[in-house]
């Protein structure tokens, strides 16, 4: 009886976990999609700034870049959707960003 309680106080924990957690991001992986994605086209290579603001090294947050990738609320800058970019993207985005 006490082991069924425990096992699901544990799963609570796990889903609780894997549903607020950030995804483990993988900066080359980040690097390709960066490219892939065009973000160089306007944020210049490696996010160094071109036409649009330094993107690289500004120490973005996951929430504040997903915001941004999901909901611009910009002219210029296009939004990803999750098809197009999925959460283990961006966290790869950001790991490249900020590493
Ligand atoms: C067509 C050009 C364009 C593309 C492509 C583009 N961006 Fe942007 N982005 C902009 C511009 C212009 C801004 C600044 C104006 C604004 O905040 O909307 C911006 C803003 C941002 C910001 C906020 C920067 C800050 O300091 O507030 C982030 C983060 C960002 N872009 C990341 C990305 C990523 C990651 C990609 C690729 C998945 C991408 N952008 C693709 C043009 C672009």
């Amino acid at each position: 009886m006490g082991n069924i309680f425990l096992s699901f106080l544990a799963g609570c924990c796990l889903m609780l976990f894997s549903c607020t957690a950030t995804p483990e991001g993988n900066s080359s992986d980040g690097k390709r999609w960066f490219v892939m994605q065009h973000c160089d086209g306007c944020h210049g290579k490696s996010g160094a700034g071109g036409r649009a603001p330094v993107v690289k090294g500004v120490g973005l947050s996951y929430r504040g870049l997903k915001k941004k990738l999901r909901n611009p609320k910009s002219a210029i800058m296009p939004s990803y959707s999750t098809e197009r970019l999925s959460d283990k993207e961006v966290a790869d985005i950001l790991a490249f960003l900020n590493g």
